[in-house]
């Protein structure tokens, strides 16, 4: 999430942007002082509020398994999670209880709080109900989630800067239903305290993920809401569990009961479960660096031609990767220990699937409305961004943030077409992240002789694991120079390059390119 004018240090294992989070009390001071006289909490309504994350996911579950489904089923099954309406056409009248229509499918019905919305919030919430992937009426927080935590169990998985992310699945199920990440937002139309994401920047991922959602390998959103008031109880315990076990460089002094005020508003996004983080792939196989590396290329060239993408935030915390159709995520002992010879495609043998998540400072033109989606702000200081050019080492994330900021800059002043900064259109930027993702991938490699093999690999097996090493780090000593001119145009000219050279085999690329056409992709 865009994060301004905090000053706390970066996270050891995680990305610059996600820093310890403050305690919003102007957010608190401001909610109360424009709640006078409107009492949220005593008003009860009856409503028929539906979940959405079981049919969506069915939906996807669908989409991925599809090869079984003709057409027609298909798109009977996932248009509930779509909610192409038109009631969306035209802004609710009064957003704050207006009822959810859009939910085509019906669930359980629940009794459900009221919530109010003050003048002020909701001119401020109005555009984003108004998007027809949100939800057109704010929820209560605590009865959507003991709605959520009757039919599923919730743990939570992770924190971006903001956000909270949870994950659900059904109770002796052993798949994940849905990820939800819950960003608080301020919502006063006052200058933003830096401790929560404007409604505009959640709208704007919003809408990200729904022009993404076609894109395999991309995050597939179902749904998203606004909710306000308290986490429920369960949701909380599952953040106080998360945090006593989790390895996070976060603030364990503050207690996820008490972070937010009462009558807190959130922003929750409802999408597939992407799989784990880069960040805890340690120590990973050649076949598993040379996978993750050019499949998230190939991804990342794909849509950057298709929609101008650029995802301008691509460390390891934002991308994941999870077993393919397989159930593996690397090759198996037996397969090294049979190789005598070459395969004829190297791409995909380790069986991982990854995606590429989080578009807080992402990019796009949306291919329907032609619009042009990008985050307006620096998400950094200059103090930041000077103790960033300090600091950094060669690829690292700090060194690939100034290295994209300064060719965002370059680019901008050279093209002066009018565009702002972050309006233009810098796919150079893609090629400069993707040499971060390399960086990381290979750091733990080492040199020769301290590189692994996986274990019981034969001498041919051995002999492919130090060409695919060899081929990776010559492709970091191109992409990761400091000289930002010598680098490729885009991720689509990279991968062309990178042909040109030896460095991916074309029927390797075309062999995954052609599975993004297919429903059951390895790319998920
Ligand atoms: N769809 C998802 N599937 C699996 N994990 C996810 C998903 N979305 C988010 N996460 C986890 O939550 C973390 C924070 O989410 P992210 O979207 O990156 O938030 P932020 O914008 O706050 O950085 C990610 O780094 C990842 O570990
Ligand atoms: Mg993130």
């Amino acid at each position: 999430m865009a994060l301004m004018n905090l000053s706390t240090g970066p996270r050891q294992r995680d990305k610059v942007y996600g820093r310890k989070r403050l305690v919003p009390l102007a957010t608190s001071d401001a909610n109360r002082s424009l709640f006078a006289g409107n009492d949220p909490s005593l008003s009860l309504e009856k409503a028929v509020a539906k979940l959405s994350i079981k049919e969506a996911h069915d939906s996807i579950q669908t989409q991925r398994s599809a090869a079984a489904l003709n057409d027609n089923q298909y798109q009977e099954e996932r248009l509930p999670g779509r909610c192409d309406k038109q009631e969306h056409d035209e802004p609710p009248q009064d957003v704050s209880f207006a009822p959810d229509e859009d939910v085509v499918t019906v669930s359980k019905p629940v009794v459900e709080r009221k919530v109010a919305l003050s003048k002020e919030e909701r001119a401020v919430l109005k555009p984003v109900m108004a998007f027809h992937r949100v939800a057109s009426f704010a929820r209560d927080f605590s009865a959507f989630g003991s709605q959520l935590t009757k039919e599923f169990d919730v743990r939570k998985l992770n924190e971006g800067s903001y956000s909270d992310c949870f994950v659900v699945r059904k109770p002796n199920e052993d798949v994940e239903t849905a990820v939800l990440k819950i960003i608080p937002l301020e919502c006063n139309g006052r200058a933003s305290s830096g401790a929560a994401s404007r409604a505009y920047d959640f709208l704007r991922e919003v809408k990200l993920l729904a022009a993404l959602e076609d894109f395999h390998g991309f995050a597939q959103i179902f749904r998203s809401r606004i909710v306000r008031g308290r986490m429920h109880d369960q949701m909380i315990q599952a953040a106080r569990d998360w945090l006593e076990t989790t390895q996070e460089d976060v603030d364990k002094t503050i207690d996820p009961g008490s972070r937010y005020p009462e009558d807190q508003i959130y922003g929750v996004i409802e999408m597939a479960y992407a799989g784990t983080d880069l960040d805890l792939l340690e120590k990973p196989s050649a076949f598993q660096a040379f996978d993750v590396f050019w499949m998230v290329a190939i991804l990342l060239a794909k849509a950057e031609k298709e929609i101008e993408f650029e995802h301008r935030d691509l460390h390891m915390s934002n991308i994941c990767f999870r077993p393919g159709n397989e159930g593996t995520v690397d090759v198996s002992t037996g397969f090294v220990q049979d190789m005598r010879k070459n395969p004829s495609k190297v791409l995909g043998l380790s069986g991982l699937r990854v995606s590429i998540i989080d578009y807080t400072h992402s990019r796009m033109r949306d291919a329907k409305t032609g619009e042009i989606l990008y985050n307006p702000e620096c998400p950094f200081t200059a103090e930041e961004m000077a103790s960033y050019k300090r600091e950094r080492r060669p690829c690292d994330q700090l060194d690939t943030i100034v290295k994209a900021q300064q060719w965002m800059s370059q680019s901008h002043q050279i093209q002066k077409d009018g565009a702002a900064k972050y309006e233009t259109f810098t796919p150079k930027t893609n090629v400069i992240w993707l040499s971060n993702v390399l960086y990381e991938l290979t750091k733990t490699a080492g040199s020769k002789k301290k590189r692994c093999h996986v274990p019981g690999s034969s001498a041919t097996a051995k002999d492919l694991q130090d060409d695919l090493w060899n081929k990776l780090a010559k492709t970091l000593k191109w992409i990761g120079s400091p000289d930002l001119h010598s680098l490729p145009e885009s991720a689509e000219r990279f991968l062309n390059e990178a042909m040109d050279l030896g460095l991916i085999a074309k029927p390797d690329v075309d062999a995954f390119m052609e599975s993004l056409n297919i429903d059951a992709s390895p790319a998920g």
